[in-house]
């Protein structure tokens, strides 16, 4: 009878690691989903569909940065060729360029802490969301897949 019990183990354990590799799939994306969001809040502001508000700068800026504080660690490698059921997904140059990638999440990170130090009005705004913009879309031309 001990036979079935490991067969059961090996299962669950079988089991246990297909989760996690799924939940670090949620988590990067409602992560990505969520900088998403408080970036566009930004961006409606500099496009003059919503006026200028600090306390949702202050508020976007600090989900940024929570952003980059994650980011290092977002992407764990158990995560490589995971198929995505999201419109998204991760290049495999994640772990293949990880030099490259730590290097994006540097500019991006610096790109954060000048913006927060910068924006106190719209002009500043205004002139700071660009290179914001800049250090998202660097990262994702090499490192965000878009499912065709
Ligand atoms: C260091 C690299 C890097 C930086 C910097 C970065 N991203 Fe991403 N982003 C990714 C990767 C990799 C994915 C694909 C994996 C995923 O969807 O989670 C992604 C996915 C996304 C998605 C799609 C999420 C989904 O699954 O639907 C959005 C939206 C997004 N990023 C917004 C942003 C914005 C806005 C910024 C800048 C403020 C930013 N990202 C900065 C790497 C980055």
């Amino acid at each position: 009878m001990i036979r079935p019990v490991i067969v059961a183990g090996v299962l669950l354990l079988g089991l246990g690691a297909v989760s996690a590799q799924q939940d670090a799939l949620k988590n990067a994306q409602t992560v990505m989903k969520a900088t998403g969001k408080n970036t566009g809040a930004l961006v409606a502001m500099v496009k003059g569909e919503k006026p200028y508000d600090q306390a949702t700068v202050d508020a976007s800026l600090a989900v940024l940065e929570e952003t980059a504080r994650k980011l290092p660690t977002l992407f764990p490698e158990s995560m490589k060729g995971q198929p995505s059921d999201d419109d998204y997904s991760a290049s495999p140059k994640v772990w293949d360029n990880k030099a490259d990638f730590d290097a994006h999440i540097a500019t991006f990170t610096k790109a954060v802490a000048d913006a927060k130090a910068s924006i106190k009005n719209i002009d500043t705004l205004k002139a700071a969301v660009p290179a914001l913009g800049k250090s998202c879309g660097g990262c994702h031309e090499t490192f965000r897949i878009k499912k065709g």
